[in-house]
């Protein structure tokens, strides 16, 4: 492939320090479709006859038709995909296959590559994100108006209703596929047709060449273009926030299904039991799902770092962009859908949830009955504190304390004040859009709804 100017042949250790075909073989679609619509451009431009082109493509499909059937042999000399399928080619059709890498360099086309792969992942990211929305919204109109305790600090905070902590995982997830389309779009950009570095010298029509391989447009300086990984870190970042998302929807399933909270209950197939403890079971799918956003933080980490300092153009460091790549897809390909059963099988509990909501989670409603009646909000706050400190001074709820002690407590306190300590007028009252009232979660999931059945 490049021998020409070399006496020795390249030492074993190194040959497979180099050869990047193991992991990057992956791409032979890719690479086989960038050849393809790269020898149809070479006859447009008038550099091989319509004859050589038309060898060059049954070739590369009888190429393709090897890969797709299994039946490719590589050979320990192919260094990456690229020098693979052109040594196949060469097998197949002859001399003419030394016609292809005319005006094209290895540095543009394992660009596009690369890019072709990530268009298609993020595709396939784009729906697993899409059906784990699909089943947390079915789960948040199964919930109807159930009420579970809603938590900051991990305590007791306000009631919210389980719906609406549910969809509090469905937005994130939201957020994540807008990034995954902006992401895409800086991917869809056409470097071959760059060279090495410094441009093709071939009266190649680029535009048409990025139509050809669904791209929406073509990479305006060829030095940028062959160096150009931003779209993988990128994606990378993506992936590693999409790895968060799902750790902290985890953690919170994780945290309900112990004993202690019994709010949901995993599905067998999600779970698993202990080789010990014959009682256990244990919430494993939502575990890894935790950790898995290590890795995926990793992968991004390990592409930046490559980058970091490179001098302009191509350098071999670029060829360790792939394996991270590659990883984080394979990860999310299989997180998502296992995250989507886990959901979509676990069964919450809204008798537990109900019996987890206490009174003192009703301070704020009695802080706001005086805001109604003119006492100012500090003021309110100080005057509920006393009489929640006094409720549990007595070892008594908050709601059990005698009505004399609520009169006396603010002269703004009248008998109605027991009215306060109703778990559903006080998730009833939040209802500006956006809050967890019942018909402001109705219009949530209408809207949640609305997201999903797009495209
Ligand atoms: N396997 C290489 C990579 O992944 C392909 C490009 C090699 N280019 C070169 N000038 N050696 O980056």
């Amino acid at each position: 492939m490049w021998g020409g100017r070399f006496d020795e042949g390249i030492d074993a250790l190194m040959a497979r320090f180099n050869n990047s075909f193991p992991f990057d073989q992956r791409m032979w679609r890719e690479d086989i479709r960038g050849s393809m619509a790269w020898a149809r451009q070479l006859a447009q431009a008038g550099v091989i006859s319509a004859e050589e082109r038309d060898t060059l493509l049954a070739g590369l499909t009888a190429v393709y038709a090897e890969f797709d059937e299994g039946r490719f042999e590589a050979r320990p000399a192919d260094e990456d995909i690229h020098t693979a399928v052109e040594r196949r080619l060469g097998e197949l059709v002859g001399a003419v296959a030394g016609k292809l890498h005319t005006g094209r360099s290895r540095n543009d086309q394992v660009a596009t590559d690369v890019r072709l792969w990530a268009i298609e992942a993020i595709r396939r990211i784009d729906d697993g994100l899409r059906t784990l929305q699909q089943a947390l919204l079915a789960q948040a109109e199964a919930a109807d108006d159930a009420v579970m305790p809603g938590y900051t600090h991990l305590q007791r905070a306000q009631p919210v209703l389980l719906a609406h902590w549910l969809l509090s995982h469905f937005w994130p997830l939201q957020r994540d596929r807008e990034r995954l389309a902006d992401c895409a779009k800086r991917t869809a950009v056409l470097p071959l047709g760059s060279g090495a570095i410094a441009g093709t010298p071939l009266a190649i029509d680029r535009a048409a060449l990025a139509a050809d391989l669904g791209m929406a447009a073509i990479s305006p300086n060829s030095i940028d273009a062959v160096s150009d990984r931003d779209f993988i870190a990128e994606f990378l970042f993506c992936a590693a926030l999409i790895g968060i998302h799902l750790s902290r929807l985890a953690e919170d399933i994780i945290i309900y299904s112990s004993a202690e909270f019994g709010f949901v209950v995993l599905a067998d197939a999600y779970s698993t039991g202990s080789s010990l403890m014959p009682q256990k079971k244990n919430p494993d799918s939502f575990e890894l799902l935790r950790s898995k956003s290590g890795r995926l933080t990793g992968n991004l980490v390990t592409v930046l770092t490559v980058l970091k300092g490179l001098p302009a153009a191509y350098d071999k460091d670029l060829q360790e962009d792939k394996e991270p790549l590659f990883d984080a897809a394979d990860t999310l390909e299989l997180a998502l859908p296992v995250a989507t059963g886990a959901v979509a099988t676990a069964r919450f509990r809204h008798d537990r949830m109900r019996a987890a909501l206490d009174d003192a989670m009703l301070a704020t409603d009695v802080a706001d009955y005086l805001v109604m009646r003119g006492v100012p909000f500090r003021e309110a706050h100080h005057v509920v504190g006393r009489l929640v400190r006094e409720a549990e001074q007595r070892g008594v709820a908050l709601s059990a304390l005698p009505p004399g002690v609520f009169l006396a407590a603010h002269p703004a306190c009248g008998n109605d004040i027991l009215q306060v300590f109703d778990i559903d007028r006080s998730v009833a009252q939040r209802r500006v859009p956006g809050a967890t009232a019942p018909e402001a979660v109705r219009e949530q999931i209408a809207q949640a709804r609305r997201y999903v059945e797009e495209r």
